[in-house]
C-alpha cells in the first residue's frame, strides 16, 4: 500500500501555486502586522533605540528598497509626509548605495525588505550607518541580516513568502509604514487623537475588506483568460494609486512575461499617450471620489483622453463610484476606506490578474524565468 503523497502540494495547502496561496493569505498577513500595535484608538510601537527624542529630532527620511518593496515605500512616502509633516524621499537601494547622498544623524533611513537579505538593500543600510544616519528596518524575516544591522526593526509578520513574486508581503510592508507614520506623527505632535482614531478604526476593518475583495475575484479571472494573448498592458494611477500602478505592471512583467508599464496619470500627456492605439488595454487605479474629489476628477479626465483614442479601460474603483461607469469597459470594485489605506485593497485585483494571466498562459507562476526570490549577490 502506497500513499500518493506530493509534499509540494501539501505545502501549498491545496492551492495550485504558492503565489495563489499567498494572495489568499493577505487578510491574515495584514492582521498579523497590526497585531499588538493598535491599542484602543491609537498606535503603540516599540522601536528601541529610535526613541521619542530621536524621532522628534529627525529632519528627513529616506526610504531604500528594491522591487516590490520599493513600490511599497512610495506609498509610505505619501502617508508619512501627510501625517508626520517631514520630507520623505524614496530611493532604489542600488542607486542610493552607489551615489553620495546627503545624510546626517537627523536623517532616518528606512529599509524595506521581505527577505532581509537583499544585497543592495543591506549595503544601502551600511552606507547610511557609516555616515551617521539612523536606520529602521521594515522586514518580514525574523533574525535576517538587515534588521540585525539596523538601529531598530519593525517586523511585518506576514508569514513565509515562497513565490518569487511578492504579494502578501507588499500589503504588510504598506501597513508597517502606515503604523510607523502614525507613531511618528503622534510623537511629533503633527496629528490629533481624533485623526489617529479614524485611521486606526479603518486599519481594523482592512482584513475583512480584503476578504471581500478575494471573494469577488471571478470577474478578474474571466478577464485574465480573455486577455491571455495580450502583448502590452499599461497601468495608470495618481497619488498613492501611482505606486499601485507600478506594482501592477511589475507583477505582470515578472510572471506573465507581458510588456507592462505603470505611469502617473499626470504624466500621460508627456509621453505615454503616444502609446495609446485602438485596443490598447489600460488599467486605471481610481482614488475615492468622497475623499479625493480633485484627484478623482483628474483621473476621470485621463480616462476620457485614453478612451477617445480607442483604449480598452479596466478601472479599479471604490464601491459606489458611479462617475467611472460611462468610461470603463470593466470595473473592479474595492470596499470604501481612507486614501492612505486604499493601495492595500486596490493592489489585490492586480495581483490576482497577473496570477490568473500567467496561469492561463500555462507558466510556472512561482518560479518565473530569470528571477530569484531574494537577490543576495551583486
Ligand atoms: C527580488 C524579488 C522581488 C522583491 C525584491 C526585493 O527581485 O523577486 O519580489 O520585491 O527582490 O526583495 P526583498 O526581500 O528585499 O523585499
Amino acid at each position: 500500500f502506497e500513499v500518493d503523497w506530493d509534499a509540494s502540494a501539501a505545502d501549498k495547502g491545496g492551492w495550485t501555486s504558492f503565489m495563489a496561496k499567498e494572495v489568499s493569505e493577505g487578510p491574515e498577513a495584514v492582521a498579523n502586522t497590526l497585531r499588538g500595535r493598535l491599542v484602543d484608538d491609537s498606535v503603540a510601537l516599540e522601536l528601541g533605540a529610535l526613541d521619542d527624542a530621536v524621532l522628534r529630532d529627525l529632519d528627513r527620511i529616506v526610504i531604500v528598497a528594491c522591487g516590490t518593496a520599493a513600490y511599497s515605500g512610495l506609498v509610505g512616502k505619501y502617508a508619512i509626509e501627510t501625517w508626520a509633516r517631514i520630507p520623505v524621499e524614496v530611493d532604489l537601494a542600488h542607486e542610493f548605495r552607489y551615489r553620495d547622498p546627503v545624510l546626517t544623524p537627523r536623517t532616518l533611513v528606512i529599509s524595506i525588505s521581505q527577505s532581509g537579505e537583499t544585497m543592495d538593500t543591506k549595503m544601502a543600510v551600511q552606507h547610511a550607518r557609516a555616515q551617521g544616519a539612523r536606520t529602521l528596518s521594515i522586514c518580514n524575516t525574523q533574525g535576517s541580516t538587515i534588521p540585525r544591522e539596523s538601529d531598530a526593526v519593525l517586523y511585518t509578520h506576514a508569514g513565509p513568502e515562497v513565490a518569487v513574486a511578492s504579494t502578501k508581503a507588499f500589503l504588510a510592508q504598506v501597513i508597517g509604514q502606515l503604523l510607523f507614520g502614525l507613531h511618528l506623527a503622534k510623537v511629533r505632535g503633527t496629528i490629533d487623537d481624533a485623526a489617529i482614531a479614524e485611521v486606526v478604526g479603518e486599519l481594523r476593518e482592512l482584513p475583512d475588506e480584503l476578504r471581500q475583495v478575494l471573494a469577488e475575484q471571478d470577474p478578474i479571472k474571466e478577464l485574465a483568460h480573455w486577455m491571455s494573448d495580450t502583448r502590452s498592458v499599461l497601468f495608470l494611477g495618481r497619488n498613492v494609486g501611482y505606486p499601485v500602478a507600478l506594482e501592477g505592471a511589475l507583477k505582470l512583467k515578472e510572471i506573465s512575461y507581458i510588456h507592462a508599464e505603470g505611469f502617473a496619470g499626470g504624466e500621460l500627456k508627456h509621453g505615454p499617450i503616444a502609446l495609446i492605439e485602438p485596443g490598447q488595454v489600460v488599467f486605471v487605479v481610481v482614488p475615492s471620489p468622497r475623499h479625493e474629489p480633485l484627484l478623482h476628477s483628474k483621473i476621470v479626465s485621463n480616462i476620457q483622453e485614453i478612451r477617445a483614442r480607442g483604449a480598452r479601460v479596466i478601472v479599479v474603483a471604490e464601491a459606489g463610484d458611479a462617475a467611472v461607469l460611462p468610461y470603463a469597459d470593466i470595473v473592479l470594485r474595492v470596499p470604501l476606506t481612507l486614501p492612505m489605506l486604499e493601495p492595500v485593497l486596490q493592489v489585490v485585483p492586480l495581483h490576482i490578474f497577473a496570477l490568473e494571466l500567467a496561469t492561463a498562459k500555462g507558466l510556472d507562476v512561482d518560479q518565473p524565468r530569470n528571477l530569484a526570490k531574494s537577490v543576495t549577490v551583486e
